[in-house]
């Protein structure tokens, strides 16, 4: 079939090249055209695993391409709109400005032409797409849109479209919801053959489908943190606790790790739009609730500043310290909304000197900017640091033998912040180790 996927970010470059990969001709179309130049040359803009392989396969099998035109997208069967809903500059809400300028650069370009499907892929407040549908109507008579919303998760982002655990659709009333239905179901074939369980439903309810996965799975991050504080005052081992109860299948194992929280470009905007967007409904016990849950996580960034206050000696001015992690969580350069970052930062504004390094050379390009001195290895970040601070779970990280830093640093303090690490193995090499919610 044919494809268009219009915004070519995270989401929309890896679901350009996963719809090539199952057998589709697919265009992909952003306004940036740097960042068009990047993709059509085979080249990735950000770091995911198997992506760059892919788009090159693909792009050499002539199955997919990069434009900055939306003519381009003129004659595709499906349109999927993949635009960036990041945080207002000014508020909690979801700035909604690239939605809609994609979709009617996208209504200007169909007109009246054959029938054809728009696929909403962005995470939007509960509302647009109807009012979306609307207004595509207006220019593009033909067009229907459906709501199909993304779960992928980076690191994992191929795999997650090829094989994602469900599909949702949030259709228009009627036959042409359904007709819309049978030719997205086309597209997805390959997927569909495999059984993954399909979800059809009104556009209201595929949006907040959406919004409260994400919030739940936050909700989970925060609600392990708030108990890890309680272990730390106790004496109690959170992640003993986080096994015991996720045996249990009704809460499950999965996003119960303790840390220094959640960030990335999903889940703190996710649920500061979806708060935003309750209380204008009047969910006031929803909106709270959600902005709860980013209170927990934001302050698990700011008790992990006082930790290394509390261990290296309450004025921070002119201490140094190592951070291991910049990257809001391994295998990405994605620095959008880190924790590790945001910890390294609130240190340099105490006076500390902070030393930093990631493997992946992209996530450390915001560093400077914020005072943090980048480097280049392990050893260079530790070298004379008073308090080592691992904050992205990095294998190379976890695998680091602490024996081999002993020489490097000037005081052997090192804060887990995300209880990666061996802790044995770090105090049987001398290390004063702190966890987050474990001894
Ligand atoms: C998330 C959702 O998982 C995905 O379904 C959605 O489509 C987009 O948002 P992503 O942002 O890629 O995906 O990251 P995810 O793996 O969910 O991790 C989010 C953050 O939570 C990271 O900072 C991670 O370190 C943190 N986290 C995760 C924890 O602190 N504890 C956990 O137990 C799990």
């Amino acid at each position: 079939m044919r494809v268009s996927v219009i915004g070519c970010g995270y989401l929309g470059a890896v679901h350009a090249a996963s719809m090539a990969q199952l057998g589709h001709n697919v265009v992909g179309i952003d306004v940036d055209a740097k960042k068009i130049a990047l993709l059509s040359a085979g080249k990735t803009p950000f770091y995911e695993p198997g992506f760059a392989e892919l788009l090159r396969e693909c792009l050499a099998e002539g199955r997919l391409s990069f434009s900055t035109d939306m003519a381009a997208a003129v004659g595709a069967d499906v349109h999927f709109l993949c635009v960036g809903t990041p945080q207002s500059a000014d508020s909690l809400a979801a700035d909604l400005r690239y939605v809609h300028a994609a979709m009617d650069s996208l209504g200007a370009a169909l007109g009246d032409s054959p029938p054809t499907v728009v696929a909403g892929k962005s995470t939007v407040p509960v509302g647009t797409a109807r009012a979306l549908a609307e207004k595509l109507k207006l220019t593009s008579p033909n067009a229907t849109l459906v709501w199909n919303p993304e779960f992928l998760r980076e690191g994992f982002a191929v795999k997650d479209t090829i094989q994602p655990d469900r599909i949702v659709y949030g259709l228009a009333p009627g036959g042409e919801g359904q007709w819309a239905a049978g030719v997205l179901d086309q597209v997805y074939a390959p997927i569909l053959a495999r059984e993954t369980p399909k979800i059809e439903t009104d556009y209201e309810t595929a949006e907040l489908v959406k919004v409260s996965a994400n919030s739940f799975l936050a909700m989970k991050i925060s609600f392990i943190n708030a108990i890890a504080r309680v272990c730390d005052a106790t004496g109690a081992n959170v992640k003993d606790l986080a096994g015991a109860i996720g045996i249990d299948d009704r809460i499950g194992k999965k996003f119960l790790r303790a840390g220094i929280g959640f960030g990335g470009g999903c889940l703190p905007k996710d649920i500061r739009a979806f708060a935003t967007r309750a209380a204008q409904l009047g969910g006031e016990d929803l909106a709270e609730l959600l902005g709860q849950i980013d209170r927990i996580n934001l302050g698990q960034r700011s008790w992990t500043v006082e930790l290394v206050s509390r261990l290296v000696g309450p004025d921070l001015a002119g201490k140094t310290v190592g951070v291991l992690g910049a990257a809001f969580k391994p295998d990405t350069d994605d620095t959008r909304d880190s924790p590790a970052l945001a910890i390294a930062a609130a240190l340099v504004q105490r006076g500390a000197i902070v030393r930093i390094y990631d493997p992946a050379e992209a996530a450390l390009l915001p560093a400077a900017g914020l005072g943090v001195e980048p480097t280049g290895s392990v050893a260079a970040a530790v070298g004379g640091a008073q308090a080592v601070l691992v904050l992205t779970e990095w294998a190379e990280f976890k695998e680091l033998d602490p024996a081999s830093l002993n020489g490097l640093v000037e005081g052997r303090t090192v804060i887990d912040g995300r209880n990666a690490l061996d802790a044995q193995r770090w105090r049987a090499a001398g290390w004063d180790y702190h966890g987050i919610g474990t001894r």
